[in-house]
């Protein structure tokens, strides 16, 4: 290996200065050990913007120490950085998944240094990004400086996640296990959100879904379909148990056939160990897996995401509560859209009926002031509760309120069509 590699982290971003914009690799591959050191290197530099999807990075990051070194940019806002979003010490950026990469590649977007979490170098002297493909290979694409941890635990992906060693400017090893995700517990109303998902997908469909425990849950409802193909952006232990069954072929579709594509992926080490050097699963730039020009050509896309607050007319609230900004845009929209356009493709959003112990009706009359409307009323098509499935598609005003009204918990139905009534003036 050549002389640029180092013995530590923090020397391995110390080639990083003053004001630069620095894109780190994210979800599971996130090198939390070279984003730790870039903390404590900026308190020796000035303005350094972290940019990011969403990161797992240790719950260490303190703003007020921080101030005026190093502030976080987020193209999405997850577990580590809500807060600090919340709390006005972080930037948030609405936009599609799709269209991070473009932000980059069109220059909008200035990337100086890009850190990342590769799999050691093969016998050509290649490593990939692993599980992670999403944005990162168009930032490593414009920036001045790759600064890599190679991880022996990091799995070798098949995709669009090459990189030469030589690339590396600063390279770093370190063993350390990846961030792994357990699925999420199952209660008795994501069961049946995930039955009824279930009942809509037909055999030889091609699916998207999230993680958590609707997609897990739905995906658990067909164990027994036949031909399933996926197309998604990220990839989880549900699809794996799936595959393991023979539920998932790919046979059926007309993008890939025979693939699993993904943009990354985020589950337990059983799913790492699995796709370790797995040609049938293909780690694709999100720019192109998102698209909804690739979408589109797979027969039956299912798409399958969920919402925070659906008001009376179809919109769909999912990055944040009123003006608290939750989540992101993700690739919500680029799958919605996708799946609308596919031949026979079908659009699902699915949310518990109500939040906070049934205290409040996640069918709202009207959104909270402040909400974001990620999935407009024109593109939304199937809504889906444990109470059942709303289909909104070429639906009046008053038919979308009355079939979501029928799917609202109960306890909540007579007030909503009272808004119905009075808010939007509707005949129900
Ligand atoms: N009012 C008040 N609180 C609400 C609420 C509402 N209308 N809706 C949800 N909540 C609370 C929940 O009770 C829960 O609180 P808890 O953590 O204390 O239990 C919390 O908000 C999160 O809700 P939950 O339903 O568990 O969210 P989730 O983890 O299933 O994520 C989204 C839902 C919408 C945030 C998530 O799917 C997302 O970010 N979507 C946008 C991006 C996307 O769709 N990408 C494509 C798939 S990868």
């Amino acid at each position: 290996m050549s002389q640029n590699i180092v013995s530590s982290a923090r020397e391995a971003v110390s080639i990083i200065d003053s004001g630069e914009y620095v894109y780190t690799h994210s979800m599971a591959a996130t090198p939390v050990a070279l984003l730790e050191s870039l903390y404590e290197h900026a308190l020796t530099k000035k303005d350094i913007t972290v940019m990011q999807l969403h990161t797992e990075q240790p719950d260490t990051i303190d703003p007020e120490k921080l101030a005026g070194h190093l502030r976080n940019r987020c193209f999405f806002v997850g577990a580590p950085t809500r807060k600090l979003v919340q709390q006005g010490h972080a930037d948030y950026i609405p936009i599609f998944l799709s269209e991070v990469p473009q932000l980059f590649r069109r220059r909008v977007q200035k990337v100086d240094t890009v850190l990342v979490q590769v799999s050691p170098p093969d016998r050509h002297g290649m490593c990939t990004l692993g599980i992670s493909v999403e944005a990162t290979k168009a930032a490593i694409e414009m920036a001045d400086k790759v600064v890599a941890q190679i991880n022996p635990n990091m799995p070798r992906t098949h995709g669009d996640s090459f990189l030469g060693r030589k690339l590396f400017d600063s390279v770093v090893e370190i063993d350390t296990p990846l961030v792994e995700h357990r699925p999420a517990p199952q209660t008795e109303v994501t069961r049946k959100i995930g039955r009824l998902i279930a009942e809509l997908v037909e055999d030889g469909s091609c699916l998207q879904m999230g993680i958590g425990a609707i997609p897990d849950a739905a995906l658990a409802a067909m164990e027994n379909h036949k031909n399933l193909g996926i197309h998604t952006e990220m990839f989880s232990d549900g699809i794996l148990k799936l595959m393991k069954r023979g539920a998932i072929t790919n046979r059926n579709k007309t993008k890939h056939p025979g693939k699993v594509v993904t943009s990354f992926a985020m589950g337990t080490r059983e799913l790492y160990d699995f796709i370790d050097d797995n040609p049938e699963i293909v780690f694709l730039d999100v720019q192109y897996t998102n698209n909804t020009y690739v979408i589109r050509q797979n027969k039956k896309v299912v798409a399958i995401n969920s919402a925070l607050q659906v008001d009376l007319s179809g919109q769909v609230c999912a990055d944040s509560m009123g003006t608290r900004i939750y989540s992101g845009v993700g690739g919500q929209m680029d799958f919605m859209r996708g799946a609308a356009l596919s031949e026979g493709g079908k659009p699902i959003i699915a949310l518990p009926s109500t939040a906070k112990n049934d205290t409040i009706s996640r069918i709202a009359p009207v959104l909270t002031p402040g909400a974001g409307v990620v999935t407009t009323r024109a593109h939304a098509h199937y809504i889906v509760t444990e109470y059942g499935v709303a289909y909104l598609y070429g639906k009046s005003l008053r038919e979308r309120a009355r079939a979501l009204i029928n799917i609202a918990h109960p306890k909540f139905r007579e007030e909503l069509e009272r808004q119905a009534r009075e808010v939007w003036r509707l005949e129900i």
